[in-house]
């Protein structure tokens, strides 16, 4: 990367709207609860927030499923609202990048439902339509069933690689794109400073439509090898960046799954699509695939510290990554990545500070600044998620039994990080004065930000002093732009270093709930930065504490 942008130097706060804070009391989360906590997320040290979809939509998959681009759900407020919140964050220093969701629409969408009940109007080829008594092939949506949903009293299908309420755009029809990108700019033109953009590989299908081999008990195969980041891509992602975020000093944080590492290119380089992607390799170490949670996979450190250091040197070959370890469609990363230690606050700070100080741009997401965990749900019935309603019976049908489902989509489930936002210890969390759309996480009346945020040793107060360290501290330019390299280290213990031409500062982190001995090969070392109160160092070996974090030079 040769240049400095502006958005390397970035900490991304990332909102659940529906789940942040209920500004007018109807169980639901809105922008002027967003707008009344912009003096924590200032306090905290943010400088720039991802917001999840908040237009008009069904919400059958919680706002990404768009009825209409440039309309706000009524739920979540107006466009006044929507307005305020981007200029009073401005008057914060903090500046918002929103979901944008054009790989499909709602099924409420207007071009949709003309494209069915006007099938000579130019709306019917905006989508994707097959004729014929049955569905066109074998493939399964990520959300399970086929790709394949009848129109009624027709011998007709669309297709949705999502669930059947986000029928796909047709991204081969110019007039559409051309759509898209007015609405784009649109967006733009109203002063937020980008995007966060969903799903965007499947916007190229295999246009042979030809069945594929089954990989499952339902008889279907997996649509992603199909429809997501297919020969052909590249023509519609640069004419995207063309028409729109070129024309702009803005910001793209692209959702880009299936894209190889070799290809990373094209997608991040100096003239890639988009200014940043996340990779979900780590992120999903611990299952088959993205939409396979019952095919659980065991892993140890050495794995995930094997994945990370990967990934960073695939992105820093190319580019620049966006480093997470929560969103709204992963569970709570304490307890994945941290399993029985979920509690432990020391383990908790060290995986926080292992993936913040990583080459690239942090994301936090809501609730992962207070340590939260997963719940623990009893019947399929409590949960709201499609994804999870649907990976149940996927299980069963699989061979699991209804326990172990159960205990599968407990596990995954992407409702863990959408409960409500813990704020105190008041009934329903402070969140709302009614009861929320979606039953809070058990553990609120000790997780809550009220009280983290009174307390020195909180995972709260850790967040903080650790984003004002990468923001303000001496270390900065090494800690933001620096290179990254790996470090050798013991099988439970993953460290890095950070590298410019002036200063080194080596990364170590033990993942472990014991003492562990490092040889660092140096008389001397000058610590930076740690988790605890002291750090041990005796005649070139560094002894990590459970769970401890240092940072030296
Ligand atoms: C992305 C979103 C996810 C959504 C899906 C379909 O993966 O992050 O929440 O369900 O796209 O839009
Ligand atoms: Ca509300």
């Amino acid at each position: 990367m040769r240049e400095k942008k502006w958005w390397q130097e970035e900490v991304v706060y990332q909102i659940y709207p529906k789940s942040f804070c209920d500004g007018n009391g109807d169980g639901i989360g809105d922008l002027r609860g967003i707008i009344s906590k912009l003096d924590y997320l200032k306090g905290l040290g943010i400088t720039m927030l991802w917001i999840c979809p908040c237009y008009q939509s069904p919400m059958d998959d919680n706002g990404y499923d768009i009825s209409d681009y440039k309309q706000i759900a009524a739920e979540f407020g107006s466009m006044e609202d929507m307005d305020e919140l981007i200029k009073k964050a401005k008057e914060y220093g903090i500046k918002i990048i929103l979901d944008l969701v054009i790989n499909h629409t709602s099924d409420e969408h207007r071009w949709f439902k003309k494209a069915v009940s006007e099938p000579e109007s130019k709306y019917h080829d905006y989508y994707i339509f097959k004729d014929g008594a049955k569905e066109p092939n074998n493939w399964r949506s990520v959300f399970g069933g086929s790709v394949w949903e009848k129109i009624p009293d027709k011998d007709e299908y669309y297709f949705h690689a999502f669930g059947k309420k986000q029928p796909d755009l047709n991204w081969e029809n110019r007039e559409l794109r051309e759509e898209l990108y007015k609405m784009v700019n649109w967006w733009l033109d109203k002063g937020i400073a980008g995007f966060r953009i969903d799903a965007i590989t499947f916007i190229k299908k295999d246009l042979t439509w030809s069945d594929r081999e089954p990989d499952g008990a339902d008889g279907l195969a997996k649509c992603t090898k199909a429809s997501r980041n297919q020969k052909g891509i590249g023509t519609f992602l640069n004419e995207l960046k063309e028409n729109t975020f070129d024309r702009y000093d803005c910001v793209t944080v692209a959702e880009a799954p299936g894209v190889s590492y070799d290809e990373l290119d094209e997608f991040i380089g100096d003239n890639g699509y988009f200014s940043m992607i996340f990779d979900f390799r780590y992120a999903d170490l611990d299952i088959a695939s993205g939409s396979e949670w019952f095919k659980r996979i065991s892993w140890t450190i050495k794995d995930f510290n094997k994945k990370i250091m990967e990934s960073q040197m695939a992105l820093q070959k190319y580019g620049w990554g966006a480093n997470f370890i929560e969103n709204h469609d992963q569970p709570r990363a304490a307890t994945k990545y941290l399993k029985e230690n979920q509690n432990n606050p020391d383990a908790v700070k060290t995986l926080a500070a292992m993936y913040f100080f990583l080459r690239g741009t942090p994301f936090i997401y809501q609730g992962q600044e207070l340590g939260m965990v997963n719940f623990d749900r009893k019947d399929i019935g409590e949960f709201n998620d499609i994804s999870s309603i649907d990976q149940y019976y996927r299980s069963i049908d699989e061979g699991l039994s209804e326990k172990e489902a159960l205990k599968v989509i407990n596990l995954r489930s992407r409702d863990n990080s959408r409960t409500p936002f813990p704020w105190n210890n008041e009934k329903y969390g402070g969140f709302s004065k009614c009861e929320p759309w979606l039953a809070m996480t058990e553990e609120y009346p000790d997780i809550n930000a009220e009280k983290q945020m009174s307390q020195k040793e909180s995972i709260y107060s850790f967040y903080k002093d650790m984003i004002s360290f990468r923001q303000n501290g001496a270390y900065r330019d090494c800690l933001i732009y620096g290179d990254i390299e790996h470090v050798e280290s013991s099988e439970n213990v993953i460290a890095y270093k950070r590298y410019t031409d002036d200063i080194s500062i080596q990364c170590w982190f033990n993942f472990s709930s014991e003492t562990v001995t490092e040889k660092i090969g140096r008389e001397e070392i000058e610590v930076v930065w740690e988790n605890m109160q002291e750090v041990e160092f005796k005649n070139g070996y560094l002894i990590l504490k459970p769970f401890q974090t240092v940072l030296f030079r």
